[in-house]
């Protein structure tokens, strides 16, 4: 029994010789990750190491997997064939109970991932602590909530409840409660949809800050070019199942894949859009191709 500790042990601490532990300085790596619903493949064997303290994005049109793509990263989805890694460890064949402890190490702000409209917003940004710990110190609660509270900008709204709150601040309410566990990974799913410009701004400016202050790893899943150019250490596209573009700002711009050209092009702006719909053109013409030839 001894001897079978000892070596258990010793195989943690030199990870190098762990079958299912991969070497490198990804803090999250994702290895021909293929994900089939049925017949639809979904992930068609997607490779992806994603750097510590660095903020990736991901990008792509509705429901070319980007949700699928992060729920992989903390297994609330399992791979149909392809291996995950949290720093270096393999944790996709992990049991609920080993996964549950993994997970403590990641906040996730997720579209749906509301608050609890029955709870304060104190008692819903302590609700992971309260989850995870037997909490012993109730009187150093208040000072914890104090200091979320204060990094998202909310001072004073400790009393408040859900329904008091507008869509932007329940959205920052939501990433003081990611951070409870002061995460090393946070993972936003489309963190500014629904929000107006200047609240969306505010989600990515916390973003930021976080990334900065408190050194984390970001994931962001968004359809937002304005928000993915501002925040993002690289930008990841996903199409048909596959990675197509993966590079910084400048990269994505000047991408010469047309979807991906298509992509950033194609948001629709709200101020193009008014023009449009004031102006009641007409289009009597219409241009092929050959009308070019000579
Ligand atoms: N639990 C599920 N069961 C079956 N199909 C799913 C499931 N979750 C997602 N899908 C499918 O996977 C595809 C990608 O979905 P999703 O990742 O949510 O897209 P998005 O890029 O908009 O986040 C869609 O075709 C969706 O219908
Ligand atoms: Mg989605």
């Amino acid at each position: 029994m001894m001897t079978r500790r000892k070596k258990r042990k010793v195989k943690k601490d030199d990870e190098t010789t762990e079958p299912s532990v991969i070497e490198g300085d990804g803090i999250i790596v994702i290895k021909d990750l293929t994900k089939k619903f049925g017949g639809n493949v979904v992930l068609d064997n997607i490779s992806l190491t994603i750097e510590k303290g660095k903020t990736t994005v991901i990008i792509g049109p509705s429901g070319c997997g980007k949700t699928v793509l992060i729920k992989h990263i903390i297994l609330l989805l399992r791979p149909s064939s392809g291996e995950i890694y949290f720093k270096g460890r393999r944790i996709d064949n992990l049991n609920e109970n080993e996964l549950y402890k993994v997970r403590t190490n990641y906040g996730f702000l997720f579209q749906g991932g509301a608050l609890f409209d029955s709870l304060s917003v104190a008692d819903n940004i302590t609700f992971p602590i309260r989850q995870h710990y037997k909490v012993k110190y109730w009187s150093k609660f208040d000072e914890f909530v104090k200091t979320k509270l204060s990094m998202v900008g909310l001072e004073g709204f400790q009393k408040f409840y859900p329904s008091n709150l507008s869509g932007g601040q329940r959205k920052r309410v939501a990433l003081a409660r990611a951070i409870a566990l002061n995460p090393e990974v946070i993972l936003y799913d489309e963190p500014t949809t629904g929000l107006d410009p200047i609240r969306s701004d505010v989600i990515n400016e916390l973003i930021l800050k976080l990334q900065r202050e408190l050194g984390v790893t970001s994931v962001v899943v968004t359809h937002d070019m304005t928000s993915a150019y501002k925040i993002a250490d690289r930008i990841i596209m996903l199409h048909n199942g596959k990675i197509i573009a993966d590079g910084n700002a400048k990269h994505i711009r000047e991408h010469p894949h047309p979807v991906v050209q298509q992509f950033i092009h194609g948001q629709v702006n709200e101020d193009d859009l008014a023009v449009l719909r004031a102006s009641g053109t007409i289009f009597q013409t219409q241009f092929l191709p050959r009308d070019f030839e000579e």
